[in-house]
């Protein structure tokens, strides 16, 4: 074999992953399809749980993310023009989440990564894999590596999922009638905390980076286009979304200098194994963004995972490896359920009166129950591993 692990794909997964093996004395290769510049200022999530921020900080890779992170210890719902907190800590035996984007993540474990002189292999993309031999094929095609275990830590969009037989997978999937804007600007914060808001014209989230930069979504319909967006459009739909009735909150507006559009889809391929091949991360699930789960459910997984596999490599014990899919799978349909439920409570749904008014009941149901919010609080700062 030339490597114990191959590893394919440099996000979070595979990176994380790659520092927990290392850690263990595991030798492993990376490689990803993108260059060292892309995979770093990829923009995506923000939110990290508790536990992620936990074992980031254990092992050693978290003294950035502690300096420039927001740590949170609560989060607004608003809906008829009404704010309501949600008390994360106090409701979730204290714990909190910590905002710091994910590609800072992804910045930190690279520099980790190599400052350990592990292999890490930019723009050599897996073309192939063979889940029963341990081989990945890379590059042009003629690299090839092979290993003992294979973990494909690709996203939605790699060749590991695909490796496995179609027969041998079953796919669990629900794509929603609306997709996410999303955009940073050069604005301060108009918030202490996350706001989540509920309008009739549709979903929208007030997010943040840092002291200077803010991170807004947008509900949109699926297959938009970016173009259809300006700046003043996008400024003006949030701004009539997350109006508060008594006229007391203004949106903080500045440079737009990142636009994406996201699609929303929830969807688990099970089982997470097949022969010398494991899934984490986007490669075996994705959840819709509401939550702020994908990052961290991925995190889960690699934490799971590289337990497995340091105790198979050292004493040839593979228990772990074998209850790895059970394991995982219980928090992932957790994360599916909480993930989905915060979207439909959240979004405008088909407009459908019925529908319209269980969603009114449910959002004031959450805001006057302690032990509503104490669900969602629960499931947003992470339920422990044990717990799930
Ligand atoms: P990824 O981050 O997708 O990493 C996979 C890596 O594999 C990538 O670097 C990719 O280039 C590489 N790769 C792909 N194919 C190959 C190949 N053949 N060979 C080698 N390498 C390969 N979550 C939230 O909670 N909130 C959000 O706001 C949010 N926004 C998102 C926006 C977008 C556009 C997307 C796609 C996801 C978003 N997510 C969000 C989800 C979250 O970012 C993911 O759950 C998280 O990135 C999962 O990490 P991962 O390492 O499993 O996969
Ligand atoms: C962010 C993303 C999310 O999906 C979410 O639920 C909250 C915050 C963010 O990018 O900051």
């Amino acid at each position: 074999m030339d490597t114990q692990v191959g590893i394919v794909g440099a996000g979070p997964a595979g990176l994380l992953l790659a520092h927990l093996l290392g850690r263990e004395g595991i030798d492993c290769v990376v490689l990803e399809a993108r260059s060292r510049e892309y995979v770093e200022h990829r923009v995506r999530a923000g939110v990290l749980e508790q536990g992620t921020v936990d074992v980031l900080t254990e092992t050693g890779v978290a003294d950035r993310l502690h300096r420039e992170g927001m740590v949170h210890r609560g989060i607004q719902l608003r809906f008829g023009g009404e704010g309501h907190r949600i008390a994360l800590s106090d409701l979730a035996g204290g714990r909190a989440i910590t905002v710091y984007g994910q590609q800072e993540v992804v910045k930190d474990l690279i520099a980790a990564r190599l400052d350990a002189g592990g292999p890490l292999e930019f723009e050599a993309g897996a073309t192939e894999i063979d889940p029963d031999g341990g081989v990945i094929r890379y590059g042009d095609g003629s690299d090839e590596l092979r290993c003992t275990i294979v973990a494909g830590c690709d996203g939605f969009h790699g060749v590991a999922r695909a490796a496995v037989p179609a027969d041998a997978l079953t796919v669990y999937e629900r794509e929603y009638p609306f997709a996410w804007l999303g955009i940073l600007a050069r604005a301060a914060p108009s918030s202490e905390e996350l706001i989540y808001t509920h309008h009739e014209r549709g979903f929208a989230l007030h997010s943040m980076r840092s002291p200077e930069v803010t991170r807004n979504y947008l509900q949109v319909a699926p297959g938009e286009d970016i173009e259809a967006w300006p700046d003043e459009r996008i400024w003006e739909e949030l701004q009539t979304r997350m109006a508060l009735a008594d006229g007391s909150f203004a949106l903080n507006e500045g440079e737009v200098f990142e636009k994406g559009i996201a699609p929303m889809r929830s969807f688990v391929a099970e089982p997470m194994r097949h022969g010398r091949l494991v899934l984490a991360g986007d490669a075996a699930h994705i959840v819709p963004a509401t939550g702020a789960k994908g990052l961290n459910l991925a995190v889960a997984d690699v934490r799971v995972l590289a337990r497995a596999l340091a105790a198979c490599f050292a004493h040839g014990d593979e228990s772990g490896l074998g209850t790895y899919s059970e394991r995982c799978l219980r928090r992932v349909w957790r994360v599916q359920h909480f993930s989905w439920w915060m979207t439909a409570m959240m979004h405008r749904l088909t407009g459908d009166p019925f529908e319209a008014r269980l969603q009114q009941s449910q959002l004031d149901y959450v805001v006057r129950s302690r032990a509503a919010a104490t669900t969602l609080a629960e499931n947003y700062v992470g339920l422990e591993l044990e717990d799930v």
